[in-house]
């Protein structure tokens, strides 16, 4: 039996990247996979064909994740192709980053928007399917900065820290009612967000994590099917930071 058999997966910001990892890691486990992104385009195309390949069932749907009326839209219409909503992952993120005394109010807004209010959207779209089910595994991708802090990232920093004390809260709220909530923190993962940085400032990053190399999308998603799936039913309210060592 495989560890996500018959479940469905609402995964966000899947269209590359770890989102798609993770995608693909739960349909190996037999999920169902709803994914979203901003918009469906051949990355999009391309993860809808390598889940499908895997034999479950699997559609992309473009929505921003930031929109809130879009978000019940898109969530409404998951219930109805796919009949159950079991995991939720809060995984769309952006980063705009600055030192607080350059930041504009735009890139502060963006930021929060799309990793932080991002995820209270779908949690409150998807909460009352399940608790109906009385069941369901929420993950929020968060960050090592949103535990440690990072100068030049506060409104990343902020977002990623909100997502923490929201999957905490969430938990207490609902667990009565067999709802499961937790975050994970990723450190140093290589993906198109941290490709973007100049050479010097990885090898820096290298060098302060004790297994001395950079996550792959694969480190996420092992984790987030560990709690996604039953092996962690008395896991509710953590952070798991997948990092290498690099903060303890
Ligand atoms: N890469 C890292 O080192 C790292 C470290 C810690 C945390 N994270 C977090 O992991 C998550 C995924 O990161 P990644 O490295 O795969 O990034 P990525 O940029 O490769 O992928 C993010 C995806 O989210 C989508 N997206 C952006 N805004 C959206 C919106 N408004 N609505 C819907 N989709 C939207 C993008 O189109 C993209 O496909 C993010 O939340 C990020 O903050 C990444």
């Amino acid at each position: 039996m495989k560890l996500l058999e018959g479940k469905t997966a609402i995964v966000t910001g899947a269209a590359r990247g770890i989102g798609k990892a993770l995608a693909i890691r739960f349909a190996q486990e037999g999920a169902n996979i709803a994914f979203t992104d901003l918009v469906i385009d051949e990355n999009g195309k391309a993860t809808e064909e390598e889940i499908a390949a895997l034999g479950v069932k699997v559609k992309g749907y473009a929505s921003n994740a930031a929109d809130f009326e879009q978000t019940k839209e898109v969530v409404d219409q998951i219930h109805k192709d796919f009949g159950s909503i079991d995991i939720l992952v809060n995984n769309a993120g952006i980063t705009k980053d600055g030192l607080m005394m350059r930041m504009t109010e735009q890139q502060w807004d963006a930021v929060i928007a799309v990793n932080l209010k991002s995820a209270f959207n779908f949690i409150h779209a998807t909460l009352s399917i399940m608790m109906r089910q009385r069941s369901g595994s929420i993950i929020n991708m968060a960050s090592v900065v949103g535990v440690h802090g990072n100068a030049g990232q506060s409104n990343y920093a902020a977002s990623k820290a909100g997502l923490i004390a929201l999957a905490k809260s969430i938990a207490q709220e609902v667990g009565s009612r067999g709802i499961r909530a937790n975050a994970i923190a990723p450190g140093f993962i290589e993906t198109a967000m941290t490709a973007a940085l100049p050479d010097n400032v990885r090898a820096e990053w290298v060098q302060k994590i004790p297994l001395r190399r950079g996550g792959k999308p694969e480190d996420i998603a092992d984790v987030a099917t560990f709690l996604a799936s039953d092996m962690s039913s008395y896991v509710t309210g953590q952070v798991i930071q997948v990092d290498g060592g690099m903060n303890m």
